[in-house]
């Protein structure tokens, strides 16, 4: 793909904000840079999508772009000119402005309010008729409709976001920077914020658009740059691309390599789920509707970017969330309202997201937490006498063949224990009875290669033995690789399942965009 001089003027107009070889490291996690020599440039004229998984760097990015965080390494230009930003206000005073991806306003004041606080005389001697008359101005301008005397706390998600983009206008910014400005807008709002951005852009500005969603990158930009794990996978103009070449950028070219493990052929259904709904925590509807059948011998792959929904489903599976609507059927039985406890009675084994909050008891020692889900029963235990030397000799079974790493596994308390030796832990107990259901959330997040190839190869010997494996994950290649069949979710539902032999990895990815 061609990749246009950044330094040259084009029909677009000259450039306004170019970043050269920018790096950010943060105190604590410096072994990896969470930035690396990142080119990013924005023209007048033009709206340019930074576009990006989650985690892929696009927030950080754009603190650094309009002076929230200092960089690592690397210089700023602005129209031809190096400068330091060191503060939000130095980015404000050299024209560029950022909407961030949560509200910042103080909900108690008004618009204007908000507006005069964000200035130089912020102690509110500032004439406020004179700001609310000059956002009335700017809001007609960019059609920007809101009401500077209303109190920000009374307003919508899509009214407090015009009005903070009408805070940033008021520095009458050349550059405009918006983090994910739709996650918090229903369609009709985000579709208005885009005429909005296209009218500002012909008139001029600069405007940095950011988003993980496949279908808003087709729809507003110019130029896009995609972003991955810290580098500048790819920057073109709109029109020389697609969806697919860029969701194969977002997420990685390498083709994953099914592992070998027996034919599958459709057995009898271990778990199903009916139509579940299911509230989140923050009271919203996370599930709509979700169904799925898990078969014996089957691995089926949950894929999807994360808070999607996939995390209510494993709790609604596990007995840690409360199904609204809808049924759970283990092993023929409805455990629509089975505790976790009974749950896991039932022959389910649970590798949760939240290893050392829910997958073990920290204060524990190791030895413990081994055979914490067995001890009741044989050969651990006979006539409620436990027998101590079948339990050390199993804790140490799996202390060896699972690698964990612990001083000493009846003294050391499990809270001492890296989060690797946690999860190799959690996956020795969990698997070594070969339980009938597995429920798995990113089971190798966190682990060396080592480790990862070891934890697949346990999933498909297990899965050969005819345990039926729930495998929830945001790692594509791990859920191919695994995977017999895989269902793609996207804001609380499946929106599709195939076969994954036949999936393919850019075809996955546009369905977790929702392209
Ligand atoms: N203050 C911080 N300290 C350490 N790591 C951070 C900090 N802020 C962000 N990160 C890490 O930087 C990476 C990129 O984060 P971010 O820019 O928020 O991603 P995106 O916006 O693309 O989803 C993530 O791995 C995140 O955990
Ligand atoms: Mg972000």
């Amino acid at each position: 793909m061609p990749k246009t001089d950044t330094t040259e003027e084009t029909d677009t107009g000259r450039t306004l904000l170019r970043a050269e070889g920018i790096s950010k490291g943060f105190p604590g996690v410096w072994e990896h840079l969470i930035l690396n020599e990142i080119d990013f440039d924005v023209k007048e004229g033009e709206v340019h999508t930074l576009l990006g998984e989650n985690g892929a760097g696009k927030t950080v990015l754009a603190n650094i772009l309009s002076g929230f965080y200092g960089s690592t390494a690397g210089k700023i230009y602005i129209k031809g000119e190096e400068v330091e930003l060191n503060s939000p206000q130095d980015g404000l005073e050299h024209g560029v402005g950022m909407i961030h991806q949560e509200v910042m306003l103080a909900k108690p004041f008004t618009v204007a309010e908000n507006v005069a606080l964000g200035t130089d005389d912020s102690d509110f001697s500032y004439p406020l008729d004179k700001v609310e008359h000059r956002v009335d101005q700017l809001s007609e301008n960019y059609g920007l409709e809101v009401d500077p005397t209303a109190r920000v706390g009374d307003l919508s998600a899509g009214e407090q976001q015009r009005a903070e983009i009408l805070k940033v206008l008021y520095h009458e910014p050349q550059v405009l920077i918006l983090d994910e400005p739709t996650s918090l807008l229903i369609p009709q709002e985000a579709q208005q914020l885009f005429k909005v951005l296209r009218g500002m852009a012909d008139e001029g500005f600069g405007i940095v658009f950011i988003t993980h969603k496949m279908e808003e990158v087709m729809e507003v930009s110019d130029r896009v740059t995609v972003l991955k794990l810290g580098k500048v996978m790819g920057e073109t103009d709109i029109e020389e691309t697609d969806e697919e070449e860029l969701t194969e950028m977002m997420l990685d070219e390498k083709i994953p390599i099914r592992l070998e493990r027996k034919e599958f052929e459709e057995q009898s259904v271990s778990l199903s789920v009916e139509d579940i709904y299911v509230t989140g925590s923050r009271g919203n509807t996370q599930l709509n509707g979700v169904s799925l059948n898990l078969h014996e011998g089957e691995i089926f792959g949950v894929a999807g970017v994360s808070g999607n929904g996939q995390s209510e489903l494993i709790e609604a599976i596990t007995g840690l969330r409360e199904i609204d609507n809808g049924r759970l059927i283990i092993e023929g039985k409805d455990m629509t309202d089975a505790s976790p406890r009974e749950i896991q009675e039932k022959g389910v084994a649970h590798m949760p997201e939240k290893r050392r909050e829910i997958g073990v008891v920290e204060p524990m020692t190791v030895g413990e937490n081994l055979i914490l889900r067995d001890y009741r029963d044989p050969p651990f235990s006979r006539l409620s006498v436990l027998n101590r030397s079948a339990i050390t000799n199993h804790a140490e079974e799996i202390i060896e063949e699972f690698d964990v790493i612990a001083p000493d596994i009846w003294k050391s308390e499990t809270r001492i224990l890296s989060g690797g030796n946690i999860q190799r832990m959690i996956l020795g107990r969990e698997s070594w009875r070969a339980p009938e259901i597995i429920i798995a959330s990113h089971p190798t997040h966190g682990l060396d290669r080592r480790a990862v190839s070891h934890t697949w190869e346990l999933f498909i010997d297990l899965r050969d033995r005819g345990s039926a494996i729930l495998l929830v994950s945001e790692d594509l290649d791990e859920v191919i690789s695994l995977s017999d069949r895989i269902a793609v979710m996207l804001e609380g539902n499946v929106v599709g399942i195939v076969d994954s032999d036949e999936a393919d990895k850019s075809e996955l990815g546009m369905m977790m965009t929702g392209a």
